[in-house]
């Protein structure tokens, strides 16, 4: 039986059947429920876990040579999102009814009532269009104010004292660039080094639609790849190959349809801006794919200058096709140069520049401060030690600047000496390496949006029966038990073999309620993949059945080699090639 296309309502049966078997459903529904805020049930946690560690084993696990993981709090001091530029630069634009209050996103407001496509357009350019075309309140009718900036970060205090703000952070990387350092020491000081962290990251959004797409509170999967954009290139034999792209250039000139292109090649024509932005493109595309994404259901799309973060040069948003929102944004990957580390360099005064050491060491022409001790000696007396001592923080630029001045003396940090105490020299020296700052490329993942994505895709309708085609390896439940009948005989042997699977760490779930055909159907529903049967030959020669959820095959296997063949069919042997 071939799956039927689930037509335009597949959204609504997604959803119904993710609030009745407990995937997910709006948070504090009790009270009405708040948008943008979702629950993930048993089944919806347990998928959400396994995506984690299907990105975990990508992201992280595949390059452990280059990338490790941290974790750092929900909660920031002021100061570090004003370093980051998002409390001046993370907004979207409001506008608000003078009659009766509501507020709108100004964008959509335009976008919903005249078609016109204004996506990062911004505050006084939406306004002018606001009043041009006579926008008026879509409730009540009323005039509409002025286009104003709203900050999309959740304020918060810091302890009892008003004063000392926080913020919960919309983004798990600025944790990861105010920790770059200590990372980077732990790490034993090399690049490229990339820091991987998940958690929960928050940003108060106007009026969140869409459901389960757009929400306040979610969770981020994130790695910033700090490297020296001159360095030496991403390991193409991990990941490599075509990537469905459409370049801003294209979209400018009205295309709408992806180019196919060999990753390098993208780089090589500056399709691409930097080598490891598309090397983790192309390891999102992998990951994405085995969520149950087909290729030509994906593709990266360039965003315009004014559609960008703040902090990037340049960004792709991997777009995939779902029922009902059609083309939605499951990653970012923003390059984000050395922007946040030079931010947080200036607003914390610390050094994060990294060495780096040239192949061969070079012999350079330096410039020198030198000085004659026994002049400053006789002028500055007791105080030729300070002297000194400041003199060793003064850049010879400083130097070279007060000796263009004027005068038989020149002042130094506020000394004054003799012009003829002081003179540049240049001498040659052996440097082994010099100071960068580092350059990131960052992917960056929303959990419980790829959890909807999985679902949707996964979902299909054979017989007026819904099987959930979960990719084997990130269901929530691997393996079904039941007795043929719920008779003791069989009930014991079956018991018995979900306990032993179960201490075995597969995940399974025990049924011995309802016809066996009733059975089957509540597990596909879910998408559990194998659905074990004890049956009255079960007594007598210690087989059982094995059901496929996708053929709905059944093969019969000993009891003794159960677990290593389901091993095989969910494909969780360990191999080692
Ligand atoms: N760090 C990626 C983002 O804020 O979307």
């Amino acid at each position: 039986m071939s799956a039927k296309e689930v037509p335009g309502d597949k959204y609504d049966s997604v959803v119904d059947l993710a609030k009745r078997r407990g995937f997910f459903w709006p948070s504090y529904e009790i009270y009405g429920g708040v948008a943008g805020f979702y629950d993930l049930g048993p089944l919806g946690t347990a998928l959400k876990i396994n995506i984690v560690n299907l990105w975990r084993e990508y992201f992280v696990l595949k390059h452990q040579d280059i990338v490790t993981e941290i974790e750092t709090p929900v909660i920031a001091p002021e100061v570090v999102l004003r370093a980051s530029g998002h409390l001046d630069h993370f907004t979207d634009p409001i506008i608000e009814c003078l009659n009766c209050g509501r507020k709108y996103r100004a964008d959509h407001l335009i976008e919903e009532n005249t078609g016109l496509k204004v996506e990062g357009y911004g505050v006084e350019e939406l306004d002018r269009i606001v009043k041009e075309r006579g926008l008026r309140c879509p409730q009540c009718g009323g005039l509409l104010g002025d286009v104003r900036t709203f900050n999309l970060l959740f304020k918060t205090t810091i302890g009892p004292y008003s004063s000392d703000v926080g913020y919960l952070r919309p983004e798990a990387a600025q944790g990861i660039f105010s920790a770059f350092r200590r990372v980077f020491i732990s790490m034993r000081e090399k690049l490229p080094l990339g820091i991987a962290q998940i958690g929960r990251v928050a940003r108060n959004e106007i009026s969140p639609r869409q459901g389960m797409v757009r929400l306040r509170e979610f969770t981020i999967m994130e790695v910033e790849f700090f490297h020296d954009p001159e360095g030496d290139d991403p390991p193409w034999d991990r990941f490599s190959g075509k990537l469905r792209v459409l370049p801003a250039e294209l979209r400018q000139r009205g295309g709408e349809k992806p180019i196919e292109i060999d990753v390098i090649e993208a780089i090589e024509e500056g399709v691409i801006k930097n080598r490891w932005l598309g090397y983790w493109m192309c390891v999102a595309r992998d990951f994405v794919r085995e969520l149950g994404i087909d290729y030509g259901d994906m593709f990266f799309e360039e965003k315009m200058p004014y559609e960008r973060a703040h902090y990037s040069a340049q960004t792709f948003d991997q777009l995939v096709r779902v029922s009902r929102w059609g083309w939605i944004e499951v990653s970012g990957h923003a390059y984000r140069t050395d922007y946040d580390l030079r931010k947080h360099m200036e607003f914390s005064g610390e050094d994060m520049k990294v060495f780096k050491p040239f192949k061969e060491p070079k012999v350079v022409e330096v410039e020198k401060v030198v000085v004659d001790k026994a002049v400053l000696g006789r002028v500055l007396g007791p105080s030729l030690t300070s002297f000194l001592e400041v003199l060793k923080n003064v850049s010879v630029d400083d130097v070279k600047k007060a000796l263009e001045s004027s005068g038989e003396t020149i002042a130094i940090s506020g000394f004054r000496i003799p012009r003829s105490a002081v003179r540049i020299m240049k001498e040659l020296e052996k440097v082994s390496g010099t100071k960068i700052v580092p350059h990131v490329a960052e992917p960056s993942f929303g959990a419980e949006r790829l959890v909807l994505v999985v679902l949707d895709k996964a979902y299909s309708e054979e017989e007026n029966r819904v099987v959930l085609k979960i990719p084997k390896k990130i269901a929530p439940v691997k393996v079904a038990i039941f007795p043929l009948l719920e008779r003791e005989e069989l009930v014991r042997v079956a018991r018995k073999i979900y306990a032993d699977l179960t201490a075995l760490r597969l995940t399974v779930l025990y049924d011995e309620s309802g016809s066996i055909g009733r059975r089957y159907a509540r597990a596909d529903e879910i998408g559990v993949p194998y659905a074990v049967t004890v049956d009255y030959q079960t007594l007598t020669d210690s087989t059982v059945t094995i059901r496929d959820r996708d053929t709905r095959q059944q093969i019969r296997v000993s009891v003794r080699d159960l677990y290593e063949k389901l091993l095989e069919l969910l494909d969780l042997k360990l191999r080692v090639s």
